[in-house]
């Protein structure tokens, strides 16, 4: 069990957490990467509005197995007191992401189509540090959580407009209406209360970076693909 409740002052150095709270240095470690995947793949479709409904689906479908990991390995960490204040199972969207499929693809979505290479790959290195490294999975939850209650909103205007689709019909996915659910800037501040020492927080900067380098390959092959 990694060593989280010491008194921070009172760890050499190199172990004190940094100043700058987890939040704000995830953002400054992935700003780049967030400005290169709007240009990426499917990513770039996306926001210019021309993604085909089979490459949205597609996206869709290869999201499954990535929040099914990040999900599972989330609940079972739900009392690590390295990671508790920033998990938010309202934030979850494994539920809502099959009754989008169900409504674009119809209710064999699961067979009929399969989930890019890439988010297979995804999904066992999520199962792995859920395992292994367990601060880890911080990363992928400020990627994907905050993303989706930033950015997603934007997403489903032009998602929306373009398929016809309706927060209760095809938009589940970006629809946040339970009144607990945390804000952008409460999921900031519970990312600021997870006490990891500096070595975790370069470890989860680090596997931020990489899940924009994973989104990008799920956008890119997914492009090809269509
Ligand atoms: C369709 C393309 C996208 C649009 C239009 C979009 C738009 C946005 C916007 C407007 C914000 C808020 C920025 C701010 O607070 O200053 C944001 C934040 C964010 N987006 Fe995106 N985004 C897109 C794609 C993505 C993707 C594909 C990911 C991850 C795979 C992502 C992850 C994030 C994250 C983590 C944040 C929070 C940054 C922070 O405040 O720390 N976004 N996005």
């Amino acid at each position: 069990m990694p060593r989280l409740h010491t008194a921070p002052m009172s760890l050499p150095a190199e172990n004190r957490p940094p100043a700058e709270g987890l939040a704000a240095r995830l953002r400054g470690a992935t700003a780049e990467a967030h400005a290169r995947i709007e240009r990426t793949g499917v990513i770039a479709e996306l926001i210019d509005g021309t993604i085909s409904r089979q490459a949205y689906v597609g996206l869709l479908r290869s999201l499954v197995p990535v929040y099914a990991a990040l999900e599972a390995g989330l609940r079972r960490h739900r009392r690590t007191p390295g990671l508790a204040p920033a998990i938010f199972p309202t934030l979850f969207r494994g539920r809502a992401l099959a009754a989008d499929l169900r409504v674009l693809a119809g209710p064999d979505w699961a067979v009929c189509i399969a989930p890019q290479a890439e988010s297979l790959i995804y999904r066992e290195h999520l199962h792995r540090i859920a395992r292994d490294r367990p601060p880890a999975l911080l990363a992928h939850a400020y990627v994907r959580y905050l993303g989706d209650l930033s950015g997603g909103r934007l997403i489903a205007r032009t998602i929306g407009e373009r398929f016809g689709l309706t927060p209760d019909r095809g938009l589940a996915f970006y629809s946040f209406c339970r009144p607990d659910t945390p804000s952008p800037s409460d999921f900031r501040r519970a990312l600021d209360l997870c006490p990891l020492d500096a070595g975790e927080i370069a470890l989860v900067e680090r596997e931020a970076r990489e899940s924009f380098e994973r989104h990008a390959r799920i956008a890119r092959a997914l492009t090809a693909g269509s």
